[in-house]
């Protein structure tokens, strides 16, 4: 009796295994290598763009930037959004939180969520803080 559930689930793996090879080539076709590059690297330029308008003190009114109170995107803590934020009394996303930033330290007016420097800003941060633990709600 045990060989023969053994041969069945032989049988069975082997079905699948045909069946994914199946899939593979198809699947592939969706995209190329050159797709992945041009994607990589339209990524790290937006990444390149982010890192800019938090050095360059030009996207509040009075020549602030992000990096003087946030190094290499120090205490961003983007891995713990959506989270409750004290300042805004509710949860938010983390361009709420930069927007806050915008408003206060810069003195400036809030970007809208998809402006591309908003994009650029969380690309930037996130980049930075890559491999860090999601933690979503945590303080
Ligand atoms: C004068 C110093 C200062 C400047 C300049 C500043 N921040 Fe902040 N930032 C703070 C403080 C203070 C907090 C609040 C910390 C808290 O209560 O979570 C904060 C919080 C944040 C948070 C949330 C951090 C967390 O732990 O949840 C983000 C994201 C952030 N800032 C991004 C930015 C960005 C982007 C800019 C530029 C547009 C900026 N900050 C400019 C001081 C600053």
């Amino acid at each position: 009796m045990e060989h023969t559930k053994q041969q069945c689930f032989g049988v069975i793996t082997l079905a699948i295994v045909m069946l994914s090879s199946w899939a593979v080539p198809a699947m592939a076709d969706e995209f190329s290598q050159e797709d992945l590059k041009r994607w990589e690297s339209e990524y790290m330029t937006v990444v390149n763009q982010g890192r800019k308008v938090f050095t360059d003190g030009k996207l509040g009114t009075n020549g602030v930037a992000c990096a003087q109170c946030h190094p290499n995107a120090s205490n961003t803590h983007p891995e713990t959004y959506p989270k409750f934020q004290k300042q805004l009394g509710k949860v938010v996303p983390i361009w709420e939180m930069i927007n806050w930033c915008i408003r206060n330290p810069l003195e400036g007016k809030n970007l809208a969520a998809d402006d591309p420097r908003m994009v650029a800003l969380q690309a930037y941060i996130l980049q930075e803080r890559r491999g860090v633990k999601l933690q979503p709600g945590k303080h």
